[in-house]
């Protein structure tokens, strides 16, 4: 799709088919995070991909924010393995997983598919059912599917703030 387009069409997608996402559409979206770009190149983070039944329905232990999606992928990112700014020590860790997000939630998109970031959850429930994630933190759970007829942006994707409270010129 055209970047323009798919930027200005794109909403959470919060109702899917059955249909499984296919193996080669996984791999892209997974590529898309491998590619991303991270402070200092560090690439401080950790991906998991969840699509078998029991594991899924772990996610759906852990937050209502599933929306039955037959693929989820998880970006955690590693306190410490990152790029950590000596002047104020702000670690960029979080910073490189919510890029890496991004640019797999827009890879969703160009190949036809729809997502949604879904980081409330619970995160002690995370830590006793995902021990592979310990020592990362999770930023998100994108859920990923294909897109249902009835799928429609909800009523405060389109409410946006004044542009006057959010763009300046110094
Ligand atoms: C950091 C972040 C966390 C989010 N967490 C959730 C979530 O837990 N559950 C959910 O349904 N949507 C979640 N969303 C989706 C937002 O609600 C949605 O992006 C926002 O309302 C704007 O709507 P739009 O994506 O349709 O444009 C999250 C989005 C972001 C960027």
């Amino acid at each position: 799709m055209e970047f323009e387009k798919l930027v200005r069409e794109r909403y959470s997608v919060r109702k899917f088919t059955d249909e499984p996402v296919s193996d080669e559409d996984v791999q892209k979206i997974l590529d898309s995070i491998y590619i991303s770009p991270t402070g200092q190149n560090k690439q401080p983070l950790r991906i998991w991909t969840v699509r078998s039944r029991e594991r899924l329905a772990d996610v759906k232990r852990i937050t209502k924010f599933h929306y039955d999606a037959p693929l989820t992928i998880a970006i955690c990112a590693v306190p410490g393995e990152g790029f950590v700014r000596k002047s104020d020590g702000c670690d960029h860790c979080v910073i490189d997983a919510a890029a890496a997000t991004m640019q797999a939630w827009l890879m969703t998109e160009d190949i036809g598919l729809g997502a949604v970031w879904v980081s409330d959850f619970d995160s002690n429930l995370q830590d006793a059912l995902f021990p592979e994630m310990k020592g990362t933190e999770l930023v998100a759970l994108l859920q990923i599917g294909h897109i249902s007829p009835e799928s429609k942006p909800l009523g405060w994707h389109s409410k946006k703030r004044d542009r006057s409270e959010m763009f300046f010129e110094l």
